[in-house]
C-alpha cells in the first residue's frame, strides 16, 4: 500500500550548491541553492534553479558566469547565512569572514575555504515560472590540495554537506552501501 502525498519540489539528497558572482560594481556575492544539479556530459554541465528576485539572477545575466562550492560542516552556518541574507542588501563575504577569489576561468569568485569549488560559464537560461533554470558549462573544479589524490574518496573526505528539503536540514554523507554500474549485474 502507498500513501499519495501530492505534489512537491523533492529529490534525496539535494546539493548544497553556493553560488558565486560578481555584481555590476564587482562586489563579490553568494547565495546558497538546493535546486539543480548535473545537467550534461557534452558539454559538461550544472544546473541550478533560481528565482528573478535573487541578486544573484541579476548577477547571472549580467555576468554569465558563476561558481558552484561545496561547503564541509565546519561552514554550514555560513552556507545557510547565503541563503538568508541577500547581496543587494549586505556584502555576505565581509559579513562571515570568507575569502572569495577571482576564478581563473570565469568572471566570477569562488570560495577559499570551501574544498571543492566549480567554475561554470552560462550556456542558457530557461525561464520555467518561479525559477530561472541556469545551465552552466563547467570549465574547471579545483579540490583541496590534501583531497586530490583520491577523488573517489572526494566525497566522504570532505564531508560535504547536502540539503534534505523535508527536514529542512543539512546532512552529511553516508556509508557506501555498493558499487554503482556493478552491483546490478546480477539481474542481467
Ligand atoms: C538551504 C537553502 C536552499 C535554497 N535554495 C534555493 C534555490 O534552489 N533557488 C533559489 O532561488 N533560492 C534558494 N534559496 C534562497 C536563496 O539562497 C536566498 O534567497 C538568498 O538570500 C539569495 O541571495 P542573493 O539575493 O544574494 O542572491 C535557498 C536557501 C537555503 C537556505
Amino acid at each position: 500500500m502507498k500513501k499519495s502525498i501530492g505534489a512537491r519540489e523533492m529529490i534525496f539528497p539535494n546539493p548544497v550548491m553556493i553560488v558565486g558572482t560578481y555584481d555590476k560594481d564587482g562586489a563579490p556575492n553568494a547565495a546558497n541553492f538546493a535546486w539543480g544539479g548535473i545537467a550534461a556530459s557534452e558539454p559538461m554541465a550544472i544546473s541550478v534553479a533560481v528565482r528573478p528576485s535573487r541578486y544573484t539572477f541579476e548577477n547571472l545575466n549580467l555576468k554569465k558566469a558563476f561558481t558552484v562550492n561545496l561547503p564541509s560542516p565546519s561552514f554550514t552556518a555560513e552556507a545557510d547565512y547565503f541563503g538568508i541574507a541577500s547581496g543587494r542588501d549586505v556584502n555576505k563575504f565581509e559579513k562571515t569572514g570568507l575569502t572569495p577569489v577571482s576564478g581563473d576561468f570565469v568572471d566570477a569568485p569562488y570560495i577559499e575555504e570551501f574544498p571543492v569549488n566549480i567554475e561554470c560559464a552560462v550556456l542558457h537560461a530557461i525561464d520555467l515560472g518561479s525559477h530561472t533554470l541556469f545551465i552552466g558549462e563547467i570549465k574547471d573544479i579545483k579540490v583541496d590540495e590534501a583531497l586530490a589524490a583520491d577523488l573517489k574518496g572526494l566525497w566522504h573526505a570532505a564531508q560535504i554537506l547536502t540539503y534534505d528539503s523535508f527536514a529542512m536540514s543539512y546532512r552529511l554523507p553516508g556509508e557506501e552501501v555498493a558499487k554503482a554500474f556493478s552491483c546490478g549485474l546480477k539481474f542481467q
